[in-house]
């Protein structure tokens, strides 16, 4: 059974680096805010070898009104790993994480190719699509928790 730890944010590299970041240094996976004391990360184990990522921000987006809201960045599972019910489970611990903070809303940049999954996680898209560097076209998503 794969089990769920709060990590340290180096500890995300291992999966951020091959799945967001393929090809680049990991320089490339440390994200802006990544060790503030309002940052957390999750890793989903199994084996003692991390299999998913997931980091949640305290950070408001101008689309939303909610006093207190929560950014989901760098999630990821392993690509021999994904399709398991792994990113599922880290979208869960991370929204239980939210609601022990009293977080009302959750959002995110969503790539295109992840729309799907989040729908099926309750999570609805809002805007216009837009653009992030040579990533690709984004969705803002949200749930109200
Ligand atoms: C997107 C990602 C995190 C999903 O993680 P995962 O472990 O593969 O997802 P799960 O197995 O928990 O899937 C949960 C449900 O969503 C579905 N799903 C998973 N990926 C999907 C996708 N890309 N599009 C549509 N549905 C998807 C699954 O089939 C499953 O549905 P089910 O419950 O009906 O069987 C993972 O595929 C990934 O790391 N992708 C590459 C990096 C990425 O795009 N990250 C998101 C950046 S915003």
């Amino acid at each position: 059974m794969p089990t769920i730890k709060q990590i340290p944010s180096q500890a995300t590299f291992a999966v951020r680096q091959p799945v967001l970041r393929p090809g680049k240094s990991t320089d490339t996976c440390i994200f802006d805010g990544d060790d503030l004391p309002t940052t957390n990360h999750f890793g989903i184990y199994e084996n003692e070898q991390i299999l998913g990522v997931i980091s949640i921000f305290q950070a408001n987006h101008e689309f939303f009104n909610e006093e207190r809201q929560y950014q989901i960045r760098g999630m990821a599972v392993l690509e021999n790993q994904q399709k398991k019910g792994l990113g599922d489970q880290l979208v869960q611990a991370a929204e239980q994480y939210v609601c022990q903070q009293n977080g009302k809303k959750i959002w995110f940049n969503a790539r295109e190719i992840a729309v799907g999954f989040y729908n099926k996680m309750g999570y609805t898209v809002i805007g216009e699509p837009f653009n992030i560097g040579d990533i690709g076209t984004h969705f803002v998503m949200h749930k109200t928790l």
